[in-house]
């Protein structure tokens, strides 16, 4: 949720040519607005789409020092004042921020009270204010004014601060991401390192209640005391997807398409470069007395199959949406956390994992991005390989958290054979995009939409339903079949689309999707079992575990031709972002 980059360079950098093409890799975590400022005083902030804002940013603008910001609102309207960057009514000093500063009305107050005037709703614009009373009033420096805020400031932050005149970069950071990328000309700030790596693989992480000054061609990290912290520089490996959209329209179907090669590249991880991680997991299973998945959304589905799996194994397991954690569940030191996270930043599973080693758990986690937080975070962490994800929309992610799923489930005796994923994806894409099109006609002008699913596919269900929310706008409810006849079938009426999860073997699944059918909804069955003769979808031989992946693929497609005939944006969803950074 929200993005900012920043740059310091030897030689003045192009704004539009460097600054915002690295804050457009970041255009995901947020597009309510966007917006720039460099150390020579110009500044510029839009709500309009982010590539429209950029193509009208003179190239003759340059600095030595820029910062940049995409917004995902929390405090205040998306309209063009509350767009960052921040300032004070001098304009000297320019602040963009990721997170929540929770105490932002009493640090307020106490501003206004020193006769400054704020014209914001945002809580983000007490930095700039703040920075500019200790710094430039009161001549502090910059060390000075970042030990007290980080003592008076409650919330989560990743700040950067470019000051008129001043040709350093200012930094400081609690729970959000902030990350430093070493370049050779210079140094750039970013939220996270998709928004460099096209540059390097060098790249050094800010601790929590940390802060740093960046000159053109050196830096210095301070702990919240104010003693220098030595650095590690990580060399990292990310960015091995074509980045751009290629032949496609829009991201979400490219990464639909892109998972026969992806899925791929994770096997071919998983049986070798990070089998040792695989079995220290088996080990910190075999410890704990229970696992627990913690994880929000799409990743919450795929860890249920996670506890489908593991339960049936013998392992107790269970799954917990991250927000509510606190409220639904203990934690002790025979606890093992399992986080299953695409972006590994979700705050929620930040907190919730960082509360639990407290209590002496161990962490695992699933992560797509690599020395995301939550990796950062863990004792053990398997990589999904998936590469970048651009789409907001979790697809070719989601696939390979369910493959990483079977492998755990695999030290505890799950047989099946793994190999064949790749082809299956692809011969489920073969055979049955065309045949979504056309269901995707029928179905676009619909207004609600049911999928059931029992055991292994339930969560499928809710992960097909949400993609049918997040991506066409429809209201999808993805529900275990067994609980309809207790409430929800008083909603079906003649032709309700029901979409029916129906693994082979499953007489229970058939006799709801009966049931339903009987009192004149509009069934449409996915399944893998070719003597089904009321089908609509078929897909490739498995297991009711692997099923999930085939059957997943059906909705996903089905969300996004939905989409497209409804016109909406696919890639970047009303009201979402890719990455959750705040509670
Ligand atoms: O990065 P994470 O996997 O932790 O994100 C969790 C959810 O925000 C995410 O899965 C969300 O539900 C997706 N947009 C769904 O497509």
């Amino acid at each position: 949720m929200c993005g900012i980059t920043a740059k310091i360079s030897i030689e003045e950098h192009g704004v539009r040519r460097d600054l915002l093409r690295s804050l457009k890799r970041l255009e995901y975590r947020g597009y309510d607005s966007v917006g720039f400022a460099t150390n020579n005083g110009v500044f510029s902030k839009s709500t309009s789409p982010m590539s429209e804002f950029i193509s009208e940013v003179d190239e003759d603008v340059k600095s030595f020092v820029s910062i940049s910001h995409t917004r995902w609102a929390t405090h205040g309207g998306v309209t063009h004042v509350n767009a960052h960057p921040h300032f004070d009514s001098t304009k000297t000093v320019f602040v963009v921020h990721n997170g929540i500063i929770e105490n932002y009305d009493e640090i307020r107050e106490e501003l206004e009270r020193k006769g400054y005037d704020f014209v914001t709703e945002t809580d983000s614009e007490v930095i700039p204010f703040f920075f500019y009373d200790e710094m430039i009033k009161n001549k502090k420096s910059f060390g000075e004014a970042a030990k007290e805020f980080i003592k008076r400031a409650r919330g989560t932050f990743a700040i950067i601060l470019t000051i008129k005149n001043d040709d350093k970069l200012y930094a400081l950071k609690r729970d959000s991401p902030l990350a430093l990328g070493i370049l050779d000309d210079g140094f750039m700030l970013a939220s996270d390192i998709f928004a460099f790596s096209d540059e390097t693989n060098k790249a050094i992480f800010f601790e929590d209640d940390t802060y740093a000054e960046i000159k053109k061609n050196a830096y210095s990290f301070y702990d919240s005391n104010g003693d220098v912290q030595s650095t590690e520089i990580t060399v990292f490996d990310w960015g091995v997807e074509e980045e751009d959209v290629q032949d496609y329209p829009h991201f979400m179907i490219k990464e639909i398409h892109e998972q026969p090669k992806t899925s791929k590249r994770l096997i071919n991880s998983l049986e070798t470069e990070q089998k040792k991680e695989l079995s220290k997991i088996k080990d910190l299973i075999g410890e704990a007395k229970r696992v627990v998945f913690v994880a929000s959304g799409t990743s919450y589905h795929a860890s249920l199959i996670g506890v489908h799996l593991l339960n049936r194994r013998g392992v107790e397991s269970h799954a917990v949406i991250a927000s509510e954690f606190e409220s639904f569940y203990l934690v002790d030191d025979k606890t093992l956390i399992i986080a299953v996270s695409q972006s590994g930043e979700t705050m929620d599973v930040v907190t919730v994992i960082k509360k639990a080693k407290e209590e002496g758990a161990k962490i695992v986690s699933v992560v797509n991005v690599p020395y995301s937080t939550i990796q950062r975070h863990s004792d053990v962490s398997l990589e999904i390989r998936a590469g970048q994800e651009v789409c907001v929309a979790s697809t070719k992610t989601f696939t390979n958290q369910l493959i990483t799923l079977f492998f755990i489930a695999k030290l505890f005796s799950y047989k099946e054979d793994l190999s064949l994923i790749p082809d299956k994806i692809k011969k489920t894409l073969e055979d049955n995009e065309d045949k979504v099109k056309v269901y995707a006609k029928k179905l676009y002008k619909k207004k609600d939409v049911f999928v059931l699913g029992k055991g292994a596919t339930y969560p499928i269900a809710r992960e097909i339903a949400l993609k049918l929310k997040e991506i066409p706008y429809v209201h999808a409810e993805g529900m275990m079949a067994g609980e309809l006849k207790h409430g929800t079938i008083a909603l079906v009426e003649k032709d309700t689309p029901i979409i029916c999860l129906i693994p082979k073997n499953n007489p229970s699944m058939l006799s709801s999707a009966k049931e339903v059918e009987a009192r004149g909804a509009e069934v449409i069955v996915i399944s893998n079992d070719k003597s089904n003769k009321e089908v609509d979808f078929l897909v490739p031989e498995s297991d009711d575990a692997q099923f999930s992946i085939y059957s997943t693929m059906i909705g996903h497609l089905l969300s996004y031709y939905i989409g497209v005939l409804r016109g909406v944006s696919i890639d970047k969803p009303r009201n979402l972002a890719k990455s959750v950074t705040v509670h």
